[in-house]
């Protein structure tokens, strides 16, 4: 039998669409093992439980690459990750597929080059950078490669999640980002992920909440999640460093001072105002990344 453990991740993080993303210490556990024929997938949604499977199909391409010829396949997922809710749980689903099958078809794939097909599968890879490697990454795919670069992460910040009672699907949340962006808009962007880079590398976060602004994404994403503005605007007034849309959302990350007690409270205030029912999870990064383990 063999065991996947991947990390949740937050992606874009502000101002770094599709470029920069976070481990955090949710976790997805799936296991593997080989049976005589068939397929059966337990621990999910009955709709889930086919051959559309995400994990499944991540599996069959390197199965297929290394002309692996399969029996019957189980795998059961026990996951903390919410499922499209801007967490990651796509990146965890793609990468423990791809993973569990390398180990079986014996295809011994590099690191490097899982990260590619995860990347190719995804279609962009600041989620699943940070899964299989850990820590604060920024990542590019170019020309059929993917470059990345760890970031310096000093411990004097907490991450809160606020993770909504209803989904947003990526496909939906990219179908309403515009096609061209305006030069104004670009510059925007550009200067404040610099910024924010910089600032992790001084180990300095005092500009967080000027560096952490948007305008490629986030204003569009804005209006499909029920009060999303609100909840931005009372974020606001609190003393934090700043909030963001965790990748395609609807999940809303809030960034604080590292054991700031009035920081919870606060923010459960809030949410408990709102229409809908969110859940607050005080995350912090993880660093290791997805790793293999044999039951
Ligand atoms: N960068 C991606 C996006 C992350 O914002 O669409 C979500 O998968």
């Amino acid at each position: 039998m063999i065991k996947i453990t991947v990390p949740a991740t937050t992606a874009n993080i502000g101002p770094g669409f599709d470029c920069l993303g976070m481990a955090l210490n949710l976790y997805a556990d799936i296991t593997f093992e080989e049976i005589e024929e068939g397929l059966v997938i337990e621990g999910c949604q009955p709709e889930y439980q086919n051959e559309d499977n995400l994990i499944y199909q991540s599996m069959l391409g390197i199965f297929k690459k290394a002309r692996y010829r399969h029996r019957g396949i189980k795998i059961t997922i026990n996951s903390d990750i919410p499922i499209s809710r801007g967490l990651g749980s796509s990146a965890a689903c793609i990468l423990a597929g791809i993973m569990a099958a390398n180990e079986i078809a014996d295809a011994r794939l590099t690191k490097q080059q899982i990260l590619k097909i995860a990347t190719q599968i995804e279609g962009h890879p600041d989620n699943v950078t940070p899964a299989l490697f850990g820590g604060m990454i920024v990542s590019v795919y170019d020309n059929d490669e993917v470059y990345f670069s760890k970031i310096p992460l000093n411990d004097s910040v907490d991450f809160y999640a606020l993770i909504p009672n209803f989904t947003l699907s990526t496909s939906q949340a990219r179908s309403v980002l515009p096609k061209q962006i305006s030069f104004d808009d670009a510059t925007f962007n550009v200067g404040r992920v610099a910024l924010m880079i910089a600032s992790f590398f001084n180990g300095s976060l005092d500009l967080l909440n000027v560096s952490i602004k948007d305008r490629l994404h986030q204003k569009y994403r804005g209006a499909l999640i029920h009060e999303y503005d609100t909840i931005m605007e009372k974020l606001d007034d609190l003393q934090i460093k700043g909030a963001f849309l965790s990748g395609a959302g609807p999940t809303i990350i809030a960034i604080a001072n590292k054991d700031d007690s009035t920081v919870e409270p606060a923010i459960t205030n809030i949410l408990q105002s709102l229409e809908n029912r969110w859940l607050l999870k005080k995350l912090c990064t993880e660093i290791n990344g997805a790793i293999v383990g044999r039951g």
